[in-house]
């Protein structure tokens, strides 16, 4: 049953209607529902004769009935009716078009707002596959799914597949039903119902170009309605607004990882070009890393540092190779061109506008927290962290490493150097850092990865000796084992 009342945002027009077309027309007025049930009577009863007229509407809503002492009454009074019944569909008409523009909108602002939710989520999320399971996480909850999968391509076209609260085998079962293969082929959102009475709603992801570059799938369950046209319309509008999005984080992740990639190409060219320097530039970035994940930084702030670390001697490639691998001692001639490295770096990484943190720190590996350090004589705070970080990483691996003008240091003897020349040349709680993550990672696990070469002096006492640098360097006092040792540190890494 439905009638008028339930279509118009204000009934005054009908009721000031039927007011006239009684007491003026001297009619009695009945306004009935779609089943002939009388809702509203208005006017004495006189009728020896009546006429019915309906409402002008997609569907039946029932319509008026108007009764008149005699023939010539209702006559007469026809055009009247015939007026006040065009102006109430047209009424009804504007009615129904603003009821759809609001549902339109609050359609698009419930879009906006799971977008919104979405984005605000996926900001930060470095995992490709894990924005994949945010995105797939919430449309799920929007159209009340409980249990999903999604497939599609990630970096080099990987295939990535995420499941929420379904099994591998399950997925499989569901993917091989007739209707849904007949649908993958087509690209069409559909609802299907599974043997087991599960309400499946299917669609595809489609790419710029059209093509499907995977699907989505969200299943209910028997106990719950299945899902309707509203949640099929909802599920396809934001597939068509999100898959761009697929497309940017697929293509994003692999370009990142092709930058890095060029970036450690890069880096190794550099190192090629010194037998001594070899794999210098891997070793300090494991080491910017490490000390990086020691001090806590954010993930993406570690990805940067990485980078950074990689590039941090990008400038040797002006520096001749007689001057980088002379076994002497350096002519202050040389030492002046060597000490222009870090404004080579500058000069090869400007253009390409990477962000600020990530070539000061690699420029400002030579700075000293006293202001001698070089490019720039930077001192203290004008120092950046990742700058640094790799100050310290890379003099690490220079001292633990052969040079053309002396042996590999051991572990030990570097890192006393390195506590030497804290506050002056090196932030302590960087080196601090340094220390924390070699205990992390003794001989045996990763470190030993990092350098083959790295020597011990020995090794049962190592973790003891760590301690208790550490205990040193948190607490500063003068000691005999770590204030004796006097190195040379301008020569410590060029
Ligand atoms: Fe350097």
């Amino acid at each position: 049953m439905s009638s008028i009342n339930d279509y118009l945002f204000d009934t005054e027009f009908l009721d000031l209607s039927l007011q006239y077309l009684s007491e003026t027309l001297n009619l009695q007025v009945m306004v009935l529902d779609s089943d002939g049930q009388v809702l509203l009577t208005k006017g004495q009863a006189n009728g020896a004769i009546s006429r019915y007229y309906s409402f002008k509407y997609q569907h039946d809503i029932g319509g008026l009935t108007c009764s008149a002492a005699d023939q010539q009454t209702l006559q007469t009074a026809e055009p009247h009716i015939s007026y006040c019944l065009a102006a109430m569909n047209s009424q009804l008409q504007r009615d129904e078009e603003l009821r759809e523009t609001s549902e339109e909108m609050l359609d698009l602002a419930g879009q906006l707002s799971f977008l919104s939710k979405v984005s605000r989520k996926i900001i930060g999320v470095e995992e490709l596959e894990e924005c994949y399971r945010i995105i797939l996480q919430e449309i799920s909850k929007a159209i009340k799914a409980e249990r999903a999968f999604f497939h599609t391509r990630g970096r080099w076209d990987h295939e990535i597949r995420v499941r929420i609260n379904i099994t591998p085998e399950k997925e499989m079962a569901i993917r091989g039903y007739e209707c849904l293969r007949r649908h993958e082929e087509t690209g069409h959102t559909v609802i299907c119902t599974l043997d087991d009475d599960i309400s499946l709603l299917y669609s595809p992801i489609r790419e710029k170009d059209n093509k499907i570059s995977g699907q989505m799938y969200f299943l209910r369950s028997p106990n719950q309605r299945p899902f309707n046209a509203y949640e099929k319309k909802f599920v396809g509008i934001i597939e068509n607004i999100i898959s761009p999005t697929f497309e940017t984080l697929r293509l994003y992740d692999s370009l990142q990882d092709l930058y890095l990639n060029t970036v450690k190409a890069l880096a190794a060219a550099i190192d090629a070009k010194d037998e001594y320097t070899h794999g210098h530039s891997f070793r300090v970035a494991k080491y910017a890393v490490s000390i990086g994940q020691q001090l806590s930084l954010a993930s993406k702030d570690v990805n940067d540092l990485e980078i950074a670390a990689y590039m941090h001697d990008l400038g040797k490639i002006g520096v001749s190779e007689s001057i980088l691998g002379k076994p002497g001692k350096l002519t202050t001639e040389e030492f002046c061109h060597i000490q222009q490295h870090p404004v080579f770096t500058d000069k090869i990484l400007q253009p390409i506008h990477l962000a600020n943190h990530i070539i000061q720190g690699a420029i400002q590996h030579h700075e000293r927290l006293d202001g001698t350090g070089y490019p720039l004589g930077l001192a203290g705070p004008e120092i950046s962290l990742f700058g640094r970080i790799i100050a310290v990483a890379d003099v690490f691996d220079a001292l633990t490493s052969k040079r053309p003008y002396r042996d590999a240091m051991p572990v030990e003897t570097a890192l006393k150097i390195l506590c030497n020349n804290v506050d002056k040349q090196f932030d302590r709680a960087v080196v601090l850092a340094l220390i924390q993550a070699l205990q992390n990672k003794m001989p045996g696990s990763d470190l030993e990865v990092v350098n083959n070469a790295l020597k011990f002096d020995a090794l049962q006492n190592l973790n003891h000796f760590l301690v208790e640098l550490a205990d040193f360097i948190t607490a500063p006092k003068p000691g005999p084992d770590i204030r004796q040792t006097n190195w040379p540190d301008r020569r410590a890494s060029r």
